[in-house]
């Protein structure tokens, strides 16, 4: 078993962190925020991530995890270093890399010989080599440092699942050695594992989330042009899913995919495109594709409430980017919150674990801490996250607290028939 720093306590970080733990590694994971660290030492968990907080308890029972504040005290003793900080989306759509490169810089000169950087956060092609040439500007023995790119297929809300029973293991290093010792990590993971070059294992996860927004958007463009000629989008993901080379999974239209991972790194493959002097025209197209889809349910609901917006008021269930994370980042149904309230839209919203943090970001939004609260004299309710519990709803009290029985389900998550027989006027996304 090895010893192991995990660098940033995020989304990623912490569930890499815990799982490594888990793994039976000894794990101390840092961040530079000290009451974060201080919380999660006793067990505090500050994010939703199903399985996460028994995992934590778990390591810190068994003394393999701990948490410390900066980089360089987890790195000076350990033989992998796990890079797990953010690569925001810069002015330009290209990653900023400035967080790891200060990381870099701030670990080179505690690094043991033998040590092994692991670049886990998603960087663009060239980021291995990259962190390579900091570490050894910063002062760190390079000829005895190794670097691997190993990116993360985590999706929120099922992260510990996803890492304890990956589908792939992607390990990207030139040294076949350093590649040994990092697969060796996950010697008690069952899964296929994929040593290659770095910038092809960069590319892999660039490829892979930008291929799962294509399936998004061309799913939503399949719906609405289900709308046009008086198809089932439902029925017709059905039919296309029993093809195994097109499969069921990532084809449920709604407002367009959001969150930390596709939009930010939609644009950044963009950017590499461009910068590498291919026209990834196809993705120019997803992205567009995307964007254009929030002006559609924004439309939907502006039609069902008579034409026009303004002054009317309207009941939003959910407003993190999916169901089951409290994540608010890039979320669809804030864009569509925002673009409402630009036309004079009166919002009230209820979501069942982000409802304060929304408030923050859009003052505007009145937020509640009840469903039924948030259709109250409602003229159209709009459901915007697939949240599970809005199916269980007493509809026919919904309806009663409404100005008119009117819903946009922009996730398809409510059974037409049953709503239109309760008297609902009923639109859903390409049906
Ligand atoms: C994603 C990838 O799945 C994961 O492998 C990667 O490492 C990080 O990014 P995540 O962002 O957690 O994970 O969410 P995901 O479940 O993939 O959904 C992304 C967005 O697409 C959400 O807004 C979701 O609502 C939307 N989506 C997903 C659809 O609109 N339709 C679908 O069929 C699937």
């Amino acid at each position: 078993m090895s010893s192991i720093a995990v660098v940033g306590a995020g989304y990623v970080g912490l569930t890499t962190a815990a799982c490594l733990a888990h793994l039976g590694h000894d794990v101390a994971c840092a961040d530079i925020d000290a009451e974060r660290v201080r919380r999660l030492a006793k067990g505090e968990i500050p994010i939703l991530e199903e399985g996460l907080p028994a995992l934590v308890a778990e390591g810190l029972e068994a003394r393999r995890l701990s948490f410390v504040v900066g980089a360089a005290t987890a790195a000076a003793n350990a033989e992998f270093v796990f890079l797990c900080v953010p690569t925001p989306q810069g002015d330009d759509g290209a990653a900023d890399l400035s967080v790891v490169e200060d990381v870099v810089r701030e670990i080179a000169p505690v690094l043991e010989p033998g040590a092994v950087v692991v670049n886990k956060s998603t960087m663009p092609v060239g980021s291995t080599r990259l962190v390579e040439r900091i570490l050894g500007e910063a002062g760190a023995v390079v000829d005895h440092v190794g670097v691997a790119s190993n990116p993360e297929f985590l999706r929120e809300g099922t992260a510990v699942h996803d890492f304890l029973h990956p589908n792939r293991v992607v390990i990207g290093c030139e040294d076949a050695a350093v590649a040994v010792r990092v697969s060796d990590l996950y010697s008690n993971v069952h899964a296929p594992i994929l040593v290659t070059d770095p910038a092809s294992a960069e590319m892999i996860k660039y490829a892979s989330n930008a291929f799962l927004a294509t399936k998004i958007s061309f799913i939503n463009a399949v719906a609405n042009l289900c709308e046009a000629v008086n198809a089932d989008v439902r029925e017709v993901a059905l039919g296309m899913g029993y093809d195994a080379r097109i499969g069921f999974e990532f084809l449920h239209p709604g407002p367009g995919y959001g969150g930390s991972c596709f939009p930010k790194d939609t644009a950044a493959l963009l950017h590499t495109a461009s910068s590498a002097g291919y026209d990834f025209s196809l993705l120019d197209g997803v992205v567009e594709v995307n964007r254009r889809q929030h002006e559609r349910i924004v439309a939907k609901i502006r039609t069902a409430a008579g034409g026009a917006l303004a002054g009317v008021p309207v009941g939003l269930w959910g407003l993190t980017f999916k169901a089951n994370t409290d994540d608010l980042r890039d979320s669809p149904a804030l864009a569509v919150a925002a673009s409402l309230l630009d036309e004079g839209a009166r919002l009230r919203a209820y979501d069942p674990v982000a409802g304060e943090e929304a408030g923050r970001r859009l003052p505007a939004l009145d937020v509640v801490a009840d469903p039924y609260e948030a259709c109250r004299g409602a003229r159209v309710l709009t459901v915007l996250t697939e949240w599970d519990e809005f199916r269980w709803l007493d509809f026919e009290r919904v309806a009663e607290t409404m100005e008119q029985a009117a819903v946009v389900d922009a996730r398809n998550l409510l059974d037409p028939l049953a709503m239109r027989r309760r008297g609902f006027a009923y639109q859903g996304v390409g049906r």
